[in-house]
């Protein structure tokens, strides 16, 4: 199963085994974390489900859409280990995988 670090904005880290095909967004809201607003609900049209990714061991991030990029631009914390969580669908290809909640906008 899929290992995903989840740093908290608290700095709390949680470590999630979420279910293949689910989007790191709903694997982090499932696992009761209540950071990520995630208003669009996925739809890739809100940027509240911000995160840096901290490692990628694997190397396998979907590449960014124009669309991702539009919104991270408008985010202030916006970094370049910036990634919308809703955009990461999960697969072994993620494992591994550290991430850190990015400050509300
Ligand atoms: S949940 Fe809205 S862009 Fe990700």
């Amino acid at each position: 199963m899929t290992a995903i670090t989840v740093t908290t904005r608290e700095g709390v880290e949680h470590e999630l085994r979420p279910q293949d095909g689910i989007s790191v967004m709903e694997a982090i809201r499932e696992s009761g974390i209540d950071e990520l607003l995630a208003l669009c609900g996925g739809c890739c049209s809100c940027a509240t489900c911000h995160v840096f990714v901290d490692r990628d061991p694997v190397g396998q991030l979907p590449p960014m859409s124009a669309d991702e990029d539009d919104l991270l631009e408008s985010s202030s914390s916006r970094t370049d280990r910036s990634r919308l969580s809703c955009q990461l669908p999960v697969s072994a290809a993620l494992d591994g995988l550290r991430i850190t909640i990015a400050p509300e906008d």
